[in-house]
């Protein structure tokens, strides 16, 4: 058994100071419930960021983890792997896409889509520019860094790496006006899930899509919080009736275990040959196996439907019942994915409502996050939805 102080101790004497933790030692969950090392439970309404969308330990990810792990953890893509391929056809079977190149996060699925993008534009006499949105976020590594339209992860990182451009969002214009022969690319989240659950128009997509196809540029969904059933579809631009080029997936498609990937159209996909990507532990034996587990659950359960119904429901009972508030800016969403807006910092509300031990999360200064599993009882959401109100409310009548 661990105790939280010890705990604590160890983290803050031997971790890079990077990460601000609660003051929690999360030791177990099922479905969408965690406990501590006490013993209290917590209601997830965060899943590990978009990770946990078939809840904790759910059967089939457990089963299959346990299966693999007695078999083959690991082996090197230098041979055939079994669950990878399977893993493949399912989710190529499910998506406008040819081919996909398993990795082990976002991070590494993002810089696997912007080297594809500039191997193709190699080949095709065109510039390696990619050009991302602001409030974007596309991960940690330092070209990821880059490419994400948010000044605070960029600074202290010089000197970055060239070729990166970035716009504002949902303005079609200021993409048009610096999109040429010298780039490669636009990237773009559907949903922008840590810039504040901002929601890209279906008008802007498809102008985004025509653009790209006039001036012979491609078009990089990242769908690594927004896919994988969360906003209503498998992929995410099922919703938004806009094919794009590459689209990058992580954080749920292991059902909790780390695997990411990134998926493209044949004569795309064709711009890799031999030795031009590689990883060695991208689509092993266990997190494929793993990976297999969660889509097909995610697909078998009806999960992105149900996701969308929930969701529909949940901002309207959040519209309804918080629509006059003074501290609220905006209520939305798509699915499973929605964000409340405030006029003021959110965190004093992630903090109350932890304190109910309720976990979400207060992302872009002051959106306040919901990103619970997909398979959250009706009665689970709206007990979460019963706290975060009454927090609202109370802040609400001290402001
Ligand atoms: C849209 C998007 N892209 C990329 C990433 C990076 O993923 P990872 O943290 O797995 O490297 C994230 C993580 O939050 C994300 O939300």
């Amino acid at each position: 058994m661990y105790d939280y102080l010890e705990i604590k101790e160890l983290n803050d004497r031997y971790h890079f100071g990077t990460y601000r933790r609660l003051p929690v030692l999360l030791v177990e969950g099922k479905g969408s419930r965690v406990r501590d090392n006490e013993g209290n439970e917590y209601l997830d309404l965060l899943g590990g960021i978009a990770v946990n969308a078939l809840g904790h330990c759910h059967p089939k990810v457990v089963d299959a983890i346990q299966q693999q792990a007695s078999k083959l953890i690991h082996c090197s893509n230098l041979y055939h792997i079994g669950p990878q391929a399977h893993l493949a056809r399912l989710l190529l079977e499910n998506c406008d896409m040819d081919r996909i190149f398993f990795c082990n996060s976002g991070t590494e699925a993002v810089e696997g889509a912007m080297k594809l993008s500039r191997k193709w534009a190699s080949s095709h006499g065109r510039g390696g520019k990619i050009i991302t949105m602001e409030g974007s976020f596309h991960g940690r590594s330092l070209a990821a860094l880059t490419a994400t339209g948010q000044r605070k992860y960029h600074e202290g990182m010089d000197p970055l790496p060239t070729g990166f451009a970035t716009v504002p969002f949902n303005d079609i214009d200021a993409v048009k006006a610096i999109a040429g022969d010298d780039t490669c690319a636009v990237m773009v989240e559907p949903v922008q899930g840590e810039g504040g659950i901002r929601i890209a128009s279906r008008e802007y997509l498809k102008d985004l899509r025509d653009l790209c196809n006039e001036r012979g540029i491609l078009l990089v969904f990242d769908e690594i919080q927004c896919g994988m059933g969360r906003t209503g579809h498998l992929f995410a631009y099922q919703g938004f009736d806009v094919v794009p080029d590459i689209i990058t997936i992580a954080k749920a498609m292991g059902g909790g275990f780390p695997i990411g990937a990134f998926l493209a159209r044949e004569e795309i996909a064709s711009s890799f040959q031999g030795g031009d990507h590689g990883s060695t532990f991208g689509g092993s034996p266990l997190a494929s196996a793993a990976g297999l587990a969660a889509v097909s659950s995610i697909i078998e359960e009806g999960l992105p439907k149900r996701a969308k119904d929930l969701g529909v429901w949940a901002i309207q009972r959040l519209q309804k019942e918080l629509g006059g508030s003074r501290i609220i800016k905006d209520i939305r969403g798509m699915g499973l994915m929605i964000g409340v807006e405030l006029k003021r910092d959110g965190k004093e509300v992630e903090d109350m409502m932890f304190k109910r031990r309720m976990l979400i999360n207060c992302t872009a200064g002051h959106v306040l996050r919901f990103l619970p599993p997909l398979n959250i009882s009706r009665e689970d959401l709206n007990e979460g939805l019963d706290a975060f109100i009454k927090c609202l409310k109370e802040v609400d009548r001290h402001e």
